[in-house]
């Protein structure tokens, strides 16, 4: 119990790791039961855990004592006991009434282990239930008895059942708030089985509680004569979750690679799914080389075989090259390679998601740039229908198809949720700003080959007496790019040097006609303008790109998409009031009385670069000066020769 106690306070690694040694040494009991809870702000998530710990007797006596001090304090129960309390463990949310991150509880009946991850309930939600749920088997719902099914009754029940939960219990609590009406459960029990059945869930338990008053979540109430169903503990303890993990083929991601002398070499990782013993055929992705398991390793000596959840360090019979971030699989059931897939995204950031954006996917240990090149869909929670949208904001689900810049080892979420669950990273802010789970991978991957060709850029540059490059000019509408660029491009053609200038308002014209200036179009048309200026850098051309380029992350990508000091950025900063006064084209003027929505500097973000290349003051300097300074620049960069 003590060391229960102590669990309620551990962090998830630790538990998790407390409870995997557990997992090992008591076999022959039932598989440790992960659950999570989810509703919405007040429906007593944390009250009904709280009850669980309380009825399980897993509440020290002085705990109890200062959670009464506290409930007199903080508490929201009139200064009765406030078990919300209890796990509401970090001061801010208690000062705030609300819970604020996952909290992973570990606790245990003499029938069954628990892990439960209470996951908030407030706006942001979706991030810590998403990641939250991921390894869990089942999902407590709460309804609050006078409410009904919400919305996010529907949007948790969407997420549980795309993270692939099988189980969930509706938990519609506060039963004590509608005197224990049945003909109120029934109603709500019916609208959800309808919603649910529609998603396809396939176990569902509805229970009528009180968490605050404890009827059944440990003890059958007697205000409930009409409902002959488990209690939430009976059917805690009695529902089914063989997993699937141990059944599985063998995959095991690389953590690190052991070699303390020439002549051993050790892959250690954690066994995600199925078993290893010495002489089982192996193949490392994505390098698809083949050898079989010498030794299974551990600082205990060595192993007849292991399992999913093991630590482990395996030798292999053959040397093969295998890094960090590489999946050791069955030879005769492998995971899939691919660089593009679709998968189901639920969004959690503040910030939309955007088509052509590109993020960072981190999936198992590895670790790679994507982008997401269709939005297939987003799903209505409340209908399930499909609507037709360019982006995803906080909370929402949609269908994606992703492309990432090296092709990735990934299992169907279906078949293995490790294997095939990913987050995305935000590149500028590193927040978790998507959770995702693989569909499928896209068989136009594996159809379309690199075709080498012959003449490279280098040849075509060498002919043309030049260094092929990309002069990128961002800056505000009027700042002066397009004026500077110009000029720039008719010095460079009379010392007789191959270039093309891309325009804003010119590609609009023609490739990117079909855009317009929300942000998901501006995504676009720099993604699509820097895709046409490295074709024409791959041309041998000294190619100068004029856009807007607003935001830090596509000017990032097209950093990116050139190699080494091929691109240069050159930032025409001018203030706004400098560019507004100018006005070439009256845009200012139409934006400030509302006639142009989105304009950028007014009623749409400009990010100005960190590490310009080059800062161009346009305000102070006239166009020819500042052509000279980036000739000189070049020049100085040995990118064109002296003039
Ligand atoms: S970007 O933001 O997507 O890079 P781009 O450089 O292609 O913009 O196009 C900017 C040009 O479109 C401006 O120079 C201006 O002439 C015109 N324009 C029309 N509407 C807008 C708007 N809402 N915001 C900015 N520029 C606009």
């Amino acid at each position: 119990m003590v060391r229960d106690a102590a669990r309620a306070n551990a962090s998830p690694e630790a538990g998790d790791a407390l409870s995997e040694m557990d997992a090992q040494t008591e076999e022959s009991e039932r598989p440790i039961l992960r659950f999570l809870t989810c509703g919405s702000v007040d429906d007593g998530k944390s009250t009904l855990i709280g009850r669980l710990l309380f009825d399980c007797q897993l509440i020290h006596e002085d705990t109890l004592e200062s959670l009464s001090a506290e409930s007199r304090n903080f508490g929201t129960t009139g200064g009765e006991l406030d078990l919300a309390l209890l796990v509401d463990g970090l001061q801010a949310e208690r000062e705030q009434g609300i819970t604020i991150d996952v909290a992973y509880r570990y606790f245990s009946t003499p029938n069954r282990k628990f892990i439960v991850a209470d996951t908030p309930g407030h706006e942001q939600y979706t991030r810590n239930m998403a990641t939250g749920a991921s390894r869990c088997d089942l999902a407590i719902i709460l309804v609050d008895a006078r409410k009904g099914v919400v919305t996010q009754t529907r949007r948790h029940s969407c997420i549980a059942h795309l993270l692939g939960i099988e189980h969930v219990v509706v938990a519609i609590n506060k039963m004590d708030l509608v005197d224990f009406d049945a003909t109120r459960f029934a109603e709500i029990e019916k609208d959800y089985l309808e919603f649910a059945g529609a998603l396809g869930i396939p176990h569902i338990t509805t229970i009528p509680m009180s968490a605050l008053q404890g009827d059944n979540i440990s003890r059958r109430s007697d205000a409930t004569p009409w409902y002959g169903g488990p209690t939430l503990l009976e059917k805690l303890e009695s529902v089914d979750v063989s997993s699937a993990a141990t059944s599985g083929p063998l995959r095991m991601p690389v953590q690190w690679i052991c070699r303390p002398d020439p002549n051993f070499r050790g892959y250690a990782g954690t066994i995600a799914s199925g078993g290893a013993k010495p002489g089982d055929h192996v193949v490392a992705l994505p390098s698809a080389r083949a050898s079989s398991v010498a030794r299974i390793v551990t600082a205990d000596g060595d192993l007849e075989s292991a399992s999913a959840g093991d630590a482990v360090m395996l030798t292999l019979s053959d040397e093969i090259d295998i890094s960090r971030g590489d999946v050791i699989c069955a030879a005769n059931d492998r995971s899939e390679v691919a660089d593009q897939f679709a998968a189901d995204v639920v969004w959690m950031s503040e910030r939309p998601l955007l088509k052509g954006r590109p993020y960072v996917l981190r999936i198992g240990q590895q670790s790679t740039v994507c982008q997401i090149t269709d939005l297939k869909h987003k799903i209505n929670v409340e209908t399930l229908e499909h609507v037709a949208s360019r982006q995803l904001e906080l909370n929402e689900i949609g269908l994606c198809n992703l492309s990432v810049t090296k092709p990735i080892v990934f299992d169907l979420y279906a078949d293995n949720r490790e294997g095939g669950g990913f987050v995305l990273i935000d590149r500028l802010t590193n927040e978790t700003v998507g959770a995702g789970m693989i569909r499928f991978s896209l068989r136009r991957a594996h159809n379309v080959h690199w075709q080498a060709v012959d003449i490279h850029k280098s040849a075509r540059s060498t002919l043309k007496h030049q260094s092929a490059c990309c002069l990128w000019f961002t800056g505000l509408s009027g700042s002066g790019k397009s004026t500077i660029a110009n000029l720039l491009e008719k010095r460079l053609y009379i010392q007789g040097r191959h270039t093309y200038l891309l325009d804003g308002d010119n590609v609009r014209h023609g490739l990117n006609r079909d855009l317009g200036f929300t942000d998901a179009d501006r995504v676009e048309n720099i993604r699509r303008v820097t895709e046409v200026a490295r074709l024409m850098v791959d041309a041998g051309l000294i190619t100068l790109v004029s856009f807007i380029s607003p935001f830090r992350a596509e000017r990032r990508y097209a950093r990116e998409r050139f190699e080494g000091s091929e691109f240069m950025e050159l930032y025409v900063d001018t203030p706004i009031e400098i560019c507004e006064s100018r006005d070439p084209k009256g845009l200012y003027a139409k934006a400030r009385s509302g006639n142009i929505k989105n304009f950028t500097g007014i009623s749409s973000p400009y990010e100005p670069p960190e590490y310009p290349e080059l800062t161009l003051h346009s305000g102070s300097k006239s166009p020819e000066m500042l052509v000279n300074d980036v000739i000189e620049y070049l020049v100085s960069n040995q990118i064109i020769d002296e003039v």
